[in-house]
């Protein structure tokens, strides 16, 4: 039986939902309270316990790299003014996990972006996180959950929530049927589909544990919705040929991707830290009642 040690977080888009703050940074450093948000990504492919992580990567993404690289000035700096526990936090960083990078040279799409993995991939079941999903799911992170729902069924497995009818042209919609809670079989799949023709309201949620079969599809997957590489399209197409599941991870997702998403996840992240949470939450009932009036 082969084991997942190994994930893909693609960072090559362009992050367009939040500029002006994305013009000359990527999305994926955008902080939720005090870490970029790649590094929640990354912290749960670890507790999780994947060991090689492959980040995507475009243009001017380079601080990705220097993010979990060391960074010895620093490091001398907290040392020299005797902040050890902020000197630890910053070197646990750079030693979270193999984390490689490769650059996406074109913006193609999101398949596109997978299929820049294939060699470091191989021929192993692998992850795919993508930076837009942060899952709170404190004590069991959504990949292990998925993880072990591969070690049971050993296929391809789409990490899922049910959606509101209006928001389901934002994802890729599965086609398939309820099993038992929470899990579904995949028969096909569509990409962003209006509501009034989608096979159904369970959405992908940036979480996939998929067999190295994709690649092959990946290769011949022309482009589909918004002109773009799809993998939700190569997926569709791995779903004719394996099995595959669909599967409502526990945990509350933040799409960070949206304004109003960021906006939750800082809230909900910042009431998490005992050193912020009282003060917050007194700061939080003053100005709502304020602004509510
Ligand atoms: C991507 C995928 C989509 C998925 C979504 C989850 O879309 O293509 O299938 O449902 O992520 O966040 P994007 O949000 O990059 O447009």
């Amino acid at each position: 039986m082969q084991k997942i040690t190994k994930a893909i977080i693609p960072a090559a888009g362009f992050g367009t939902r939040f500029l002006p703050a994305t013009k000359s940074q990527p999305k994926e450093m955008l902080p939720v309270v005090d870490k970029p948000t790649i590094q929640y990504i990354v912290e749960e492919a670890v507790e999780s316990g994947i060991e090689d992580i492959l980040i995507i990567i475009g243009r001017y993404k380079s601080v990705i790299e220097d993010h979990f690289d060391r960074s010895v000035e620093l490091e001398m700096e907290l040392e020299k003014k005797g902040k050890y526990d902020m000197l630890e936090q910053i070197q646990d960083i750079a030693g979270m996990a193999n984390i490689q990078f490769v650059r996406q040279k074109t913006a193609l799409g999101l398949g596109h972006a997978v299929y820049c993995a294939k060699n470091f991939i191989g021929n192993e079941p692998f992850a795919v996180m993508l930076g837009d999903d942060i899952v709170d799911s404190p004590g069991y992170p959504c990949l292990k959950q998925m993880m072990d729902l591969y070690e049971r069924e050993q296929c391809s497995i789409l990490g899922v929530k049910e959606v509101a009818r209006e928001d389901i042209s934002k994802y890729g919609i599965v086609d398939g049927d309820k099993i038992s809670d929470g899990l579904y079989t995949v028969r096909s799949l569509v990409e962003k589909p209006k509501p009034d023709v989608a096979p159904s309201n369970v959405a992908i949620m940036g979480r996939y544990i998929i067999t190295p079969a994709v690649f092959d599809i990946l290769e011949k997957t022309a482009p589909g919705a918004g002109n773009e590489i799809q993998l939700t399209d190569a997926l569709k197409t791995l779903a004719l040929k394996e099995k595959m599941l669909a599967y409502a991870f526990k945990g509350r997702r933040h799409d960070v991707g949206d304004k109003l998403g960021f906006l939750e996840a800082t809230v909900e992240f910042a009431l998490q830290r005992d050193n912020l949470r009282d003060d917050f939450l007194d700061y939080l009932e003053g100005i709502v009642k304020t602004y509510r009036g």
